[in-house]
C-alpha cells in the first residue's frame, strides 16, 4: 500500500471542473475565435445550453459561462468566443493552442431550449455577436427539424467579417452528407451587418419592423399562434427584439413554464 501518495493526491470533488483537452483552435477575425474539446463520457446536455468553461490562473479555475455551440449528438465539444484584450478569462483564451487543457463544469444549463417553447410551425433564432453559438448548436440537431417546417437563424454583427463562423456553420450544415438533406428547404440564414457595408443591413429589430425578414423567409410576421422564437444577444437587443415579439402577441416562456418565446444573454467572458 502506498500511503504516502494516496495522503498526498488531492481530494477529488465531484463537483469541480473537468480536465479537457483542446483538440483545435479557429480564429476568425482579430477579435472572435472558436475551438474544439474532448468531451467527458457521462457528459449529457440538451443542445443550446450553456456551461462553465475556463482555464486555471494561478493555481485557481477561472470560470466563466460559455454556450455549447455543437450539437448535443457530438463526440467534441465547440465554443465559439469574443477575445477581450484585458478580459480576465479571454485574454488568456484566446491563446489556447492544440493539446492544451480547459476546465469544463460538470452542469450544464440553460433556456434556449426545445422544452422551453410549446410546439410550433416556424422557429426564429435571433442572433447578435456571439449570441450565434447556442443556435450553432440548435440547427445541427435533427431534433430542431423534426419539431419545426421551418427554421430561420438570423445573425447580425458590426462588421461583415464577424459573420464569418456563422456562414461557416450553416455552409458545412447545408453540405453536409446526412443532415444536408434534412435541412434542405427547411433552414434559412439571415446575415447582417449595422456597421459596414454588406449585402443586407441593418440591425434585426428594424429587419423585423420593415418586413424585410418576413419578405426574405417568404412568411407573414410574427403569429402566436405558429411562430416560436429564441433571442441571444446584448442585453440591449435583447430587451428591444423581446418588445417585438410581445407587441406580436408571444409570451416569455421557460423550463418550468414552456411557451411562445425565450431568452438568454450572449456570455462575454
Ligand atoms: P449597432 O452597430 O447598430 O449598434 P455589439 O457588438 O454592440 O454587441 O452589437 C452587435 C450587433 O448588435 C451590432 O450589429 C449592433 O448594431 C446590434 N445591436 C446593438 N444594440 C441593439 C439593439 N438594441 N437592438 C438590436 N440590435 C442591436
Amino acid at each position: 500500500m502506498n500511503l504516502n501518495v494516496n495522503l498526498q493526491a488531492k481530494p477529488v470533488s465531484s463537483n469541480g471542473p473537468t480536465h479537457e483537452k483542446v483538440l483545435s483552435v479557429t480564429h476568425w477575425t482579430e477579435n472572435l475565435f472558436s475551438f474544439r474539446i474532448t468531451r467527458p463520457s457521462g457528459f449529457r446536455f440538451r443542445s443550446g445550453e450553456f456551461v462553465m468553461l475556463g482555464l486555471e490562473v494561478n493555481g485557481k479555475p477561472l470560470l466563466r459561462a460559455y454556450s455549447i455551440a455543437s450539437p448535443n449528438w457530438d463526440e467534441e465539444l465547440e465554443f465559439f468566443s469574443i477575445k477581450v484584450p484585458d478580459g480576465p478569462l479571454t485574454s488568456r483564451l484566446q491563446k489556447i493552442d492544440v493539446g492544451d487543457t480547459v476546465l469544463l463544469g460538470r452542469k450544464p444549463v440553460g433556456t434556449l431550449v426545445h422544452d422551453a417553447l410549446t410546439p410550433g410551425k416556424n422557429l426564429y433564432l435571433l442572433s447578435t455577436g456571439t449570441g450565434f453559438a447556442p443556435f450553432a448548436s440548435i440547427i445541427r440537431d435533427p431534433e430542431t427539424f423534426e419539431k419545426f417546417e421551418h427554421v430561420i437563424v438570423t445573425h447580425t454583427c458590426r462588421e461583415t467579417g464577424e459573420l464569418a463562423y456563422s456562414k461557416f456553420i450553416v455552409d458545412e450544415l447545408m453540405n453536409h452528407e446526412f443532415l444536408g438533406e434534412m435541412v434542405e428547404g427547411k433552414l434559412t440564414y439571415f446575415d447582417s451587418t449595422t456597421r459596414e457595408e454588406h449585402a443586407r443591413m441593418g440591425r434585426i429589430t428594424n429587419l423585423i419592423e420593415n418586413g424585410e425578414l418576413f419578405n426574405a423567409v417568404g412568411l407573414p410576421p410574427f403569429d402566436p399562434a405558429v411562430d416560436r422564437a429564441m433571442i441571444c444577444g446584448s442585453m440591449d437587443m435583447i430587451r428591444d427584439t423581446k418588445a417585438l415579439l410581445e407587441k406580436a402577441g408571444l409570451t416569455e416562456g421557460s423550463n418550468a413554464a414552456p411557451a411562445e418565446f425565450v431568452v438568454e444573454k450572449a456570455f462575454v467572458g
